[in-house]
């Protein structure tokens, strides 16, 4: 993760090519995390912002375009002088990435926008439907952009990365028919986030987790995404995805492998990165005949009354599944995960349940069960880790009650707001530092995993998604489905 203090200006102009700068993404994500990032003066003077688009309008009325969702979701927002100092690198361009003649249009735009002839530095942004990104990759490549002779040329590409292992075999064939691996920067915004990091340095600058961070001290781990979300106007984009495509494949993954990973030797992309991928190929596949055994699909009762949803639909806006890490620090620790939408609370939360001491000592009643030591990491909200542990209730003979150990980020560094994860990202990119991007052989294992589970939930023997009320905790077969291994969901810890 470098600083973005390492971007030189000397280095010559550089430019943020948005294709699809009119879109969702771009007015309610990159241009708020870019201007909170220009009002802390986080980004490099010799950066200019050019917003490709299909509708015909001028600079001023893009700009008016883009002030809708300033400031949202913890991002600063910039005052009027400050965003009418940051508008004056923003332009615009109307171009369709499908046809060469508007490619070529961008290509002249960029010339003028990096002046005096010289090669600019250049980060293209797919911020597009995912049909689109093949045409504007093969695009790009044809006109000569993505040569780096004498600058830096680099490629973002928003998720999701293919709808199946097939698909995004195909996506990165042509992306690196363009580009080198070193040059694209696959986006999973879950990376980006500061309690995702902080994982990393909470299990590698501390020594005292590591010695028990193995199968010998761990029983199991969960892995939540609740969302309270419903699909509202993403009907037809969800209808043909479903749960597992859109949060298992990269972001549940993602965190599982930050958990398990073994430390890498350096804190740079590809170590990293080859620590994640020996993960993800540690994963026991499940054979689709066997989903059943291992999977719950959930729908919220609603869902199929969506608009763009079809009334039939036996698409799953909820998964438990568990999943086994075929290695000697994993070997017979499950890994629960679980995520839907329309659920009773939005919360991202990694939760150890360590062992049961060996031996009991103190005297406990006739079927009381202490509950085991966990460790609860909130990725989000209220970011910040819980361990819980057994103590001694004053007077009460050696009557045990569970304490807290807590720490969150908005007391411990208080009047600090915690960046949006583009923010991150974005900067990440401009520095060419991939570590927080997912590398083409790992979206290829991640793929590897789930579609044989997709598969095995489309077969006729597998359940039928069960139906959950929303606002709930999904559908009770996943509680029976931990209760079954002897276990329960866990909440910040506790057992709800
Ligand atoms: C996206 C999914 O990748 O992540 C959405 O497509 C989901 O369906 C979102 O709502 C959740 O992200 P966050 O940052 O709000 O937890």
């Amino acid at each position: 993760m470098a600083m973005p203090e390492t971007i030189d200006p000397s280095d010559g102009p550089i430019t943020l090519v948005i294709f699809g700068a009119s879109g969702d993404l771009t007015r309610r994500k990159l241009i708020p995390a870019l201007a909170s990032l220009h009002s802390k003066g986080r980004l490099p003077p010799n950066l200019n912002i050019l917003g490709v688009a299909r509708s015909d309008m001028g600079d001023a009325e893009f700009h008016t375009l883009l002030e809708e969702f300033l400031g949202g979701d913890g991002m600063s927002k910039p005052t009027p002088d400050q965003w009418a100092e940051f508008t004056s690198r923003i332009h615009y361009i109307h171009g369709d990435v499908t046809k060469a003649e508007d490619i070529a249009e961008v290509k002249r735009k960029l010339a003028e926008i990096e002046g005096d002839g010289r090669d600019g530095n250049r980060l293209y942004y797919l911020s597009l439907a995912p049909s689109l990104y093949q045409p504007a990759i093969t695009g790009l490549g044809d006109a000569g952009m993505a040569d780096d002779a004498n600058c830096w040329r680099r490629l973002v590409v928003e998720k999701p990365f293919g709808t199946d292992l097939a698909s995004a075999r195909e996506l990165n064939d042509i992306a690196h028919s363009v580009f080198r691996e070193d040059q694209v920067f696959r986006i999973d915004h879950y990376l980006g986030k500061e309690t995702v990091q902080n994982l990393l340095v909470f299990r590698f600058a501390n020594a005292i987790f590591e010695p028990v961070w193995n199968r010998n001290y761990i029983d199991h781990v969960q892995i939540t995404v609740s969302e309270t979300l419903r699909i509202d106007e993403r009907g037809e984009y969800y209808d043909q995805t479903g749960i597992m495509r859109d949060m298992f494949q990269n972001h549940l993954l993602q965190l599982l492998t930050l958990v398990a990973m073994e430390p890498p030797h350096a804190f740079e992309a590809e170590a990293l990165r080859n620590e994640k991928v020996k993960v993800l190929s540690a994963i026991r596949r499940i054979h689709a005949e066997d989903v059943g055994r291992h999977a719950i699909p959930g729908q919220y009762r609603s869902y199929r009354d969506e608009t763009g949803v079809s009334p039939d639909s036996e698409t799953a806006t909820y998964a438990a599944l568990r999943l086994h890490v075929d290695n000697w620090r994993w070997q017979g620790v499950p890994f629960y995960l679980r995520s839907g939408k329309a659920l009773r609370s939005k919360s991202t939360e990694i939760i150890i349940q360590f062992r049961n001491p060996p031996h009991m000592l103190f005297p406990l009643a006739e079927d009381e069960d202490i509950p085991a030591n966990t460790l609860a990491i909130f990725v989000q909200p209220d970011e910040g880790f819980q361990l819980e542990f057994q103590t001694k209730t004053p007077e009460a003979g050696l009557q045990m009650r569970k304490a807290e150990l807590e720490f969150h980020y908005h007391e411990a560094f208080s009047g600090q707001a915690i960046p949006d994860a583009y923010e991150r990202l974005l900067l990440d990119a401009l520095n060419g530092d991939a570590s927080l991007f997912t590398r083409a052989d790992e979206i290829e294992q991640a793929w590897g995993i789930v579609d044989p589970i997709i598969a095995g939930l489309d077969l006729p023997q597998a359940p039928r998604p069960y139906y959950y009320s929303e606002g709930s905790w999904g559908p009770v077969e996943a509680d029976r489905f931990l209760g079954s291994d002897g276990r329960a969901w866990l909440q910040g810890g506790r057992a709800r």
